[in-house]
């Protein structure tokens, strides 16, 4: 079973994605909790490279395939061997960010997304994706109060940088995908910020999906 938590930046998907996963292993499941970018040692140097002010002159083709490259090895390393296990993942973001922040976002095209990352993970796709849903402005105020506080790693990075446009591009484009593909994409919306009351709704529809799916402990 392979769960991935997608949103706009500021949604609250790494403190939702990391209950979750408590939750299922409290509940008995094997879990293993990932991130992208950088959940491998090779993933968090391209993470570096990606997000880093100092690359600004970046070209989007390039950007799109860092992520791939950085996907490319989690498969390989982690999310492969994991399901290959028998054992549940939980991913904080995969390939549908690709395609809302490069393919749409930055007009790489989701062809040409879709056809770097079908290399990438072997066409692997997630089960369930939960999607949460924040409006750009204030994501984007989280995010930059969260680092002001020292709650986050210490500059709003390359990619939060860009403009609100940018931002709610990125949001609907995750809202589209989850238009066209309701069953697997549960669009939860994360305005609130009500840590619980969010979690709880997540947890509805991930407890909801392995008991109709009979996922082994
Ligand atoms: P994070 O804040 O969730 O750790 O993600 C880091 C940034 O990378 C975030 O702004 C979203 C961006 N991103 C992409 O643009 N494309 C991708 O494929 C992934 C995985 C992340």
């Amino acid at each position: 079973m392979f769960i991935t938590f997608e949103g706009p930046d500021g949604c609250g998907k790494s403190t939702q994605s990391r209950l979750m996963a408590e939750k299922l292993e409290a509940a008995g499941y094997r879990v293993v909790y990932t991130r992208e970018p950088g959940g491998t040692d090779i993933g968090r140097k391209i993470r570096q490279i990606v997000l880093s002010n100092a690359n600004e002159g970046m070209s989007p083709i390039a950007e799109a395939l860092l992520y791939a490259a950085d996907r490319a090895q989690h498969v390989f390393e982690i999310i492969g061997p994991t399901l290959k296990a028998g054992r549940v993942v939980v991913s904080d973001r995969f390939v549908d960010s690709s395609f809302a922040y490069q393919a749409v976002a930055l007009n790489v095209g989701m062809a040409e997304v879709k056809a770097a990352n079908d290399i990438a993970t072997g066409g692997l796709r997630p089960d369930l994706t939960i999607l949460l849903d924040v409006d750009p402005r204030t994501g984007i105020s989280r995010v930059k109060k969260a680092k002001s506080k020292g709650q986050a790693e210490a500059q709003v990075d390359r990619i939060e940088a860009r403009d609100l446009e940018y931002h709610a591009v990125v949001r609907k484009a995750y809202l589209d995908m989850a238009a066209r593909e309701p069953d697997r994409i549960k669009v939860v919306d994360a305005t609130s910020g009500d840590v619980a009351s969010v979690h709880s709704k997540v947890c509805d529809i991930v407890m909801g999906f392995f008991s109709s799916k009979d996922v082994s402990k």
